[in-house]
């Protein structure tokens, strides 16, 4: 069974949990945590344990469907999920007709075999829709999602497949590990410059992107499938038309986060930030800097800023050895220095 860490993702947080949740329990008090840009949700599941009230926010579709999935208030049956399991299980990968995935993702980021499977396991949930329920929808669809993920011919995000001769046929439907229905969780699908004027909480955990990678170019594979309307693709990569470009991506990123600071209604702010701004490859290049964002909280709050060496992530090009990572705590409405 699939947890909520077993995935890759650009700029996930699950080899920091430990740090983080210790300079958050230290610095920060309240009853409820803001996971603002939460990507996998691997930091609300972990931070999950200490609040009564998590709110979960991520504009993109794939990460949607996985938080109701693991943490939806509505009960599921065990019993159809796992009747379900088996009958996507025992369906013969050769023995079915191409069909939309196949036909554009075969023998590129899956196998034939494994892209026609994907392709009908997903027809099959999509008809599933209206007889079983909506947190038992999300549950199925999540498992496709790490599924697929899991065997992907890919590093690790969809810019690109792996150009290699023969794709194996990997592909397994596994189940994700939900956890039992509570009232706990909160989950939109927003921009966050937006949702920050209707949220309030206690402490708000920001961890935007910072170059100019946008996730739902990265992980287009994963919206799509999750999405279902069957787009036209183009390129060698097999993209769709761009939808939920990120502004911080761009070089408006500066003006975006002190927008974002400036609407946010907590009384504590968490921000993690890298130093990759010095990195030569440009894509990886920071749009804020390490002073901008100082800067920008200050102005909210006594902000403190806490640094930890990090080994890097590494698709190859960006030569940069001297990692840090950064976690900045501003307590709003105090003043710098006391
Ligand atoms: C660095 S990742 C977050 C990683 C996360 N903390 C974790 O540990 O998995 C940044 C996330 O922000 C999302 N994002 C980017 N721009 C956004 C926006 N304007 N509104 C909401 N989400 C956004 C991306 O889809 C991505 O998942």
């Amino acid at each position: 069974m699939y947890n909520i860490s077993n995935r890759r993702y650009t700029g996930s947080k699950y080899k920091l949990l430990d740090w983080i949740e210790e300079l958050i329990l230290e610095n920060c008090e309240g009853e409820s945590f803001f996971d603002v840009f939460a990507g996998t949700g691997v930091v609300s599941a972990r931070m999950s344990k200490h609040y009564n009230s998590v709110i979960m926010n991520d504009f993109l579709f794939s990460n949607e469907i996985i938080y109701k999935a693991f943490f939806g208030n509505d009960k599921y049956d065990v019993h159809v999920i796992e009747k379900y399991r088996k009958q996507f299980q025992n369906i013969p990968s050769n023995k079915i007709k191409d069909n939309y995935f196949s036909v554009n993702f075969g023998d590129k980021y899956f196998s034939k075999n494994d892209a026609r499977l994907i392709g009908k396991i997903r027809e099959e949930i999509q008809k599933l829709k209206r007889v079983i329920s909506d947190r038992e929808y999300c549950i199925l669809l999540a498992s496709l999602v790490y599924s697929m993920d899991k065997i992907s011919n890919t590093v690790g995000h969809y810019d690109a497949y792996r150009k290699i001769g023969n794709i194996e046929d990997r592909f397994v439907y596994e189940l994700i590990n939900p956890e039992n229905a509570s009232d706990k969780f909160t989950i939109y699908r927003m921009d966050a410059n937006k949702l920050v004027k209707k949220v309030k909480a206690d402490i708000a955990f920001i961890d935007p992107p910072y170059n100019s990678r946008q996730y739902s170019r990265f992980y287009h594979v994963l919206e799509n499938i999750v999405q279902w309307k069957k787009p036209r693709l183009e390129g060698t990569a097999l993209k769709p038309e761009a939808e939920n470009m990120s502004e911080y991506c761009r070089s408006r990123a500066p003006e975006v986060f002190a927008d974002l600071i400036k609407n946010i209604q907590v009384k504590y702010i968490v921000v993690t930030y890298n130093n990759t701004y010095n990195s030569k490859s440009s894509s990886s290049k920071n749009k804020i800097t390490l002073e901008e964002i100082t800067k920008i909280l200050s102005s909210k709050g006594q902000t403190t800023i806490y640094e930890k060496k990090h080994p890097c992530f590494n698709a190859g090009k960006t030569e940069f050895n001297d990692h840090k990572e950064f976690v900045f705590i501003t307590k709003v409405g105090a003043k710098n220095g006391k």
